[in-house]
This record gives C-alpha cells, structure tokens and sequence, in this order.
C-alpha cells in the first residue's frame, strides 16, 4: 500500500472512530480491508483505496471500513479486580450513602457483550438485579455486528472458559446445542444495546452512577482520549464512578476525576 493510501484511509478511521492506526498497522489494515475490496469488485487493496480517494465512500462503506478496523477482544469478568471493586467499594458506598432508587449504568465500547453481561451478574448477585433495588445498564459500542452478538447474548465454549467462573456459567446460561451457551433472561433484562460513537457528543441516555470505558481509550491518540473522557465525566453524576482499562488513565487536567487511592482504573468524579 501506498504512503498517501495509508495516510488516507488512517485519516478516514481517525476521524469517524477516533482509532489512531499508527503506521506499524499497515499490514492489520491490508489484511483487514482486503475482503471489503474484494467484495466491492477491486483487484488490490491500492485500487479499493483509489476509488474511495476520487469519489466520497458512502456512510455505509465507511462504517464497514471503521468496522473492519475495531479490535473487539473481551472477556468475562476481564481483569477480575474492576467487578470485585464494583461490589466491595462501589456498591458499598452506594448502599453506605442510602440511595434506593436504581443504579444507571453505562457499559461504553461493550464489545461482544461479556462486560455488560458480567456487570449484570455481579449486580444480581448482590440482590440489585431485577425486581429488588434493580440497576439499568446501557451497552454501547460503535461496531453495529458486534452489537448483534452481544444482543443474542450467545457464547461457544472457548468464550465462556475465559473468565467465566463455573458456577456463574450454570446459574447463569442455559446450554444449546453445539456447545454453546445463552445468557438468562432475567441477566438481559437488565441490559439494553445501542450502537454509539464515543466521539459523539450527543448523550445517549441521560445521566449515569457508573460508567465502564475500558480498553478503548488506548486506540484514539492524546486529544481524541482527552475529548472522550470530557464526554464520560459530563454524563457522570456527581460522586458516581468511572472504570477505566488497565493501561489507561485519566490526565491531570480532568481534576473533577480523582483516581481511587486503592485501585488505579477507578475515578470518582468529585461531588
Ligand atoms: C478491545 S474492545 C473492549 C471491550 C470491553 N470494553 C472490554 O474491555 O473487554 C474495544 C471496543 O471499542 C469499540 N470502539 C472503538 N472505537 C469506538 C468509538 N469511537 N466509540 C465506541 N466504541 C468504540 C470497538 O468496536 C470495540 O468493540
């Protein structure tokens, strides 16, 4: 591929999803833009490219291209410590602070659905799931057909080894065939999907206790985390919490952000 191919496409991405593909990323791009290409009738990639440098792509063609280039690697209960911190310390302090009505939620950059899905267990398990003190819990991310998985709630055997402890998986899924597993009613309800581009500020529903932003934040680049995480702190309500992944942070210039003395991933946005 050709510098100013590259350039452009990287261009194209940054600017509709905030992912920064650095320049070590040409051979992820080639191979992941090479059935896109094919698919539209083009013999190699530098003609694909060409095409979409002389006349504008259509929103369609840009969000596969956007799509083609998300990672979308998650796991349940991934990190573990951020779901212990959720029910020791978050809805500790929620209950602590004598607030009855339910939590709102937001799982941003959701993925294939397992971090929604193990939010919502942690919650039932501490007796907040449907029909007591209850929770509701938006799940979002930019990538609309990793938003269909997420939605059916469905896991092969190799997914729901990953983090998964055995007795969550038999409380709650119901196996199907081919080894597969669904997610239970009762834990969906609790979840709604929405597709939604961190990079747009319109707020998707209202105001938040918690929100969950991981392992996103380290594909935009310095500005494009900044203006994200301005977005995060202006939906999160005073004295509500925010998760980040484990190599992001919070930049000294959010100072309504603080970090938890005991655990670097979690802010609390001051009240
Ligand atoms: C590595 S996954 C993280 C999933 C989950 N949060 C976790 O930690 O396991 C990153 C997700 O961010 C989504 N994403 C990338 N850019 C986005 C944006 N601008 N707005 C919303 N989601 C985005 C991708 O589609 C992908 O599903």
């Amino acid at each position: 591929m050709q510098a100013q191919e590259f350039a452009f496409i990287r261009n194209l991405v940054k600017t509709n999803s905030g992912i920064d593909l650095t320049e070590d990323k040409v051979y992820l791009l080639e191979s992941r833009l090479m059935p896109i290409a094919s698919k539209g009738g083009h013999k190699d990639l530098s003609a694909f490219v060409g095409s979409i440098m002389r006349s504008k792509p259509s929103n369609l063609l840009v969000q596969e291209i956007v799509e083609a280039m998300t990672t979308n690697e998650s796991l349940f209960f991934r990190d573990t410590k951020p779901f212990q911190y959720l029910k020791d310390v978050v809805l500790h302090d929620f209950k602590t602070r004598g607030i009855t009505r339910p939590l709102s939620i937001w799982c941003a950059a959701c993925s294939s659905g397992q971090e929604p899905y193990s939010i919502a267990m942690t919650m039932e398990e501490q007796r907040m799931g449907v029909g007591s003190m209850g929770a509701s819990i938006l799940a979002s991310d930019i990538d609309q057909q990793i938003l269909k998985k997420a939605e059916d709630g469905i896991y092969n055997q190799f997914e729901v080894q990953r983090g998964l402890p055995m007795p969550m998986l038999i409380k709650h899924f119901s196996q199907m065939p081919e080894q597969r597993w669904k997610i239970k009613d009762n834990i969906k309800k609790m979840v709604t999907f929405k597709q939604h581009n961190l990079l747009n500020s319109a707020r998707p529903h209202g105001m938040f206790d918690i929100i969950f932003c991981r392992n996103v934040l380290i594909y935009f680049d310095p500005p494009t985390k900044q203006k994200a995480l301005m977005y995060l702190n202006e939906v999160l309500n005073p004295g509500g919490y925010l998760f980040l992944g484990s190599a992001e942070t919070v930049p000294p210039a959010l100072t309504m952000l603080v970090s938890h003395p005991e655990h670097r991933q979690l802010f609390i946005k001051s009240q």
